[in-house]
């Protein structure tokens, strides 16, 4: 049967023009749906800071200029939270084949490859503590750890090398400035560990932020960033004085009663991102609130 005589077939014709109309009718839904879109994208502030932590719980590293990806932020060879350093008795995965080369540490079977025993000198003596400490390294190879497995806010594909809950952890400069109103000395945002600053919102405007775009990068709000005595080390000196800003914390920003169950007795401060879409960040561009 040629083309020209299922045209002119009655049954054919009628076919052909439903199934125009249901195009039509798709592609003026479609047009809708971007026009309603990109009315509900508004700009929110701009990103101040980008900072990598090589090594999680050590210094950072700012940036100007860094891509996102699914497990978080990364500047060359340089990956947010890649590198952890463990009690020596982070026990071998394989005993003979692989000694002391992969272990698999304390909870969940994180992995990491040991980073020998130079770099083990050199912390353990640094640290200073008598106690002897290694450095493990997470290859792309290895199993991330899927914090959402365990936590129910988190998404279960989550993926993450070293990091606590998520790929990104987001804080505005202005709640260390309303924080800071209510302390007697100052604090910077350094002291909490973000790794995306944003400047020109309003104190806790990160808490109603669900969807956001910067560049082309898409992330989506995950949880709220629970605190512990770790934000009471003073970053520049490495000394805590085990209180504040914790305490002050603790005073305006806990949890509600609905959210107990996840936050216990923790304040919150910042929030936690996935990364939908990757892409590239830079120190500078606009932030964009999507679907307000
Ligand atoms: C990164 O930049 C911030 C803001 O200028 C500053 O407070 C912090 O000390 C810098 N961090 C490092 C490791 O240089």
């Amino acid at each position: 049967m040629d083309l020209r005589e299922t045209i002119g077939n009655p049954c054919s014709s009628a076919l052909l023009c439903a199934v125009g109309v249901v195009l039509t009718v798709l592609v003026l839904e479609l047009v809708q749906k971007y026009l309603k879109n990109s009315r509900n994208v508004i700009c929110i502030g701009a990103v101040s800071q980008l900072v990598i932590y090589p090594m999680k719980s050590g210094k950072g590293v700012n940036v100007t200029s860094t891509e996102c990806v699914e497990m978080g932020l990364k500047c060359g060879e340089m990956k947010d939270r890649h590198w952890l350093v463990v009690r020596e008795n982070g026990k071998p995965m394989s005993t003979r084949e692989e000694p002391r080369l992969v272990l698999v540490l304390w909870r969940e079977g994180i992995q990491g490859r040991d980073c020998g025993d130079e770099a083990s000198l050199w912390l353990s003596s640094f640290v200073n503590t008598g106690k002897t400490f290694r450095l493990v390294q997470f290859e792309p190879h290895m199993s991330p750890r899927n914090p959402g497995k365990k936590l129910p806010l988190i998404p279960d594909n989550e993926k993450v090398a070293y990091a606590d809950i998520c790929a990104i952890m987001l804080l505005s400069e202005a709640s260390v400035t309303d924080l800071n109103t209510r302390l007697e000395f100052d604090v910077t945002a350094t002291w909490f560990r973000p790794n995306i600053v944003i400047s020109g919102c309003e104190a806790f405007e990160e808490d109603s932020w669900d969807q956001i775009q910067i560049g082309n990068v898409k992330l989506r709000r995950v949880m709220s960033c629970s605190r512990c005595l770790s934000v009471t080390v003073d970053p520049e000196t490495g000394v805590t004085d085990r209180k504040e800003p914790l305490q002050t914390l603790k005073t305006y920003r806990m949890c509600d009663s609905s959210e107990k169950k996840f936050y216990k007795t923790s304040p919150l401060f910042g929030q936690y991102y996935s990364v939908e879409r990757n892409g590239i960040i830079q120190v500078g561009d606009p932030v964009y609130k999507i679907g307000y």
